[in-house]
């Protein structure tokens, strides 16, 4: 019998990404839907009879978090509601699966994590943070090679995404309140940059930003407050590198370069708009090698997985860990903290976490 599992949200990315990375897991099993508005509940798979929740429906999400045969959830919320929900669930003993970042900010992230760790919730469930990148099978493909390079020099992250009205991540926008006017740090700078974030971090291994300074701006007035982003930071290594992040640009190239003692990786068009990414290893006494990589569901999918496999075992991933999202959104909020400040440097405090590898 799979186990039954709900979502907290019935957005675009719950029912365009979330679903069907639930049906492919088959561990567990969606039962129901909680939303708002029964309307916007009644969207995901309407023609499937799932339980439907709503705070204008006769159940609500109390009746739906009462329910024995739901062991966990997946909570898919505008960013400042993410933390309400996700104590809401876990106080109710239920599994969580959050999506990123962590929380609104880096207090109200700690104080969740807090709350957690030391109130014995954590012993009667758990809660992951769910972080697509750190499944993105062409940056694993790269991570497994970086022990060749040797010492590393340099890392450079670049995001390059047009999301303004007219090009395809708009869609994501377009009927999205709480994206055109968002009420979170940074608006689509922090939705969207988090992710790579992690990649830096996922590539960094057990070595840690120690400091970390930037400049942002808004090139364009359809993606407030910020869109564009210029970092330069330096690892406890010795490793430096820069972090770019531009949501009016239509370049390609989004991706990551990494150079070392014995050559270069390259992992690049890491978008999600293409089929494939490509991964260049140049080593020193090697011949180069092009390996392209499909891109599958944006990692989802192996997302989804390895949860229901943790919810059927009692395994849990490490990288799933609230404390790993923690660390990626310092990142960004020190980012945006160092723009205010005309490019104050920054030193992070969450970088290191317990089992990270
Ligand atoms: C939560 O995960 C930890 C491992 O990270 C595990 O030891 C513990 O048993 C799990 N708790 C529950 C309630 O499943
Ligand atoms: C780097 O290259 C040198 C010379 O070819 C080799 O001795 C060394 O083992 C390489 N380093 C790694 C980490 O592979
Ligand atoms: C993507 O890569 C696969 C091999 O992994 C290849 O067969 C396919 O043709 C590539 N697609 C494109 C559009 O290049």
């Amino acid at each position: 019998m799979p186990i039954g599992v709900a979502l907290i949200g019935a957005g675009l990315f719950a029912r365009l990404v979330y679903l069907p990375a639930i049906d492919a897991t088959s561990e567990i099993e969606l039962r129901a839907v909680y939303s708002r508005s029964l309307k916007s509940a009644q969207s995901v798979a309407p023609d499937r009879d799932l339980a439907r929740y709503a705070d204008d429906a006769d159940q609500d999400l109390a009746a739906m978090l009462d329910r024995s045969d739901i062991t966990a959830v997946i909570i898919a919320v505008p960013i400042v509601l993410t933390a309400k929900f996700v104590r809401i669930a876990l106080d109710a003993g239920k599994h969580v699966l959050s999506e990123k970042p962590i929380a609104k900010d880096i207090a109200e992230a700690t104080t969740l994590l807090q709350w957690y760790r030391s109130s014995g919730v954590s012993q009667r469930a758990n809660w992951s943070v769910a972080e697509n990148w750190r499944y993105w099978k062409s940056l694993n493909y790269a991570r497994d090679q970086l022990a060749a390079l040797g010492r590393i020099h340099q890392l450079r992250v670049q995001v390059n995404m047009d999301c303004r009205p007219g090009f395809y991540m708009w869609s994501f926008f377009e009927g999205s309140t709480w994206r055109r006017h968002p009420e979170h740090q940074g608006g689509t700078l922090l939705d969207c940059g988090v992710h790579f974030a992690a990649s830096l971090r996922h590539l960094l291994r057990s070595d840690r930003v120690t400091r970390i300074a930037a400049f942002a701006s808004a090139a364009s007035d359809k993606l407030p407050p910020l869109d564009t982003l210029d970092a330069i930071f330096q690892t406890e290594a010795g490793t430096q590198g820069v972090f770019q992040l531009s949501l009016t640009s239509n370049l390609h190239g989004t991706g990551w370069e990494i150079v070392g003692d014995n050559g270069s990786i390259s992992v690049m068009d890491a978008t999600g708009t293409v089929e494939n990414t490509t991964v260049t290893t140049r080593f020193k006494d090697r011949d180069p090698e092009v390996r392209p990589i499909p891109i599958e569901g944006l990692g989802v999918p192996d997302e989804v997985l390895d949860w229901g496999k943790a919810l059927a075992t009692g395994e849990w991933n490490d990288r799933q860990r609230p404390e790993e999202a923690l660390a990626d959104l310092e990142l960004m909020e020190l980012m945006f903290q160092s723009s205010a400040e005309q490019g104050m440097p920054k030193v992070p405090v969450h970088q290191v976490v317990d089992g990270s590898q």
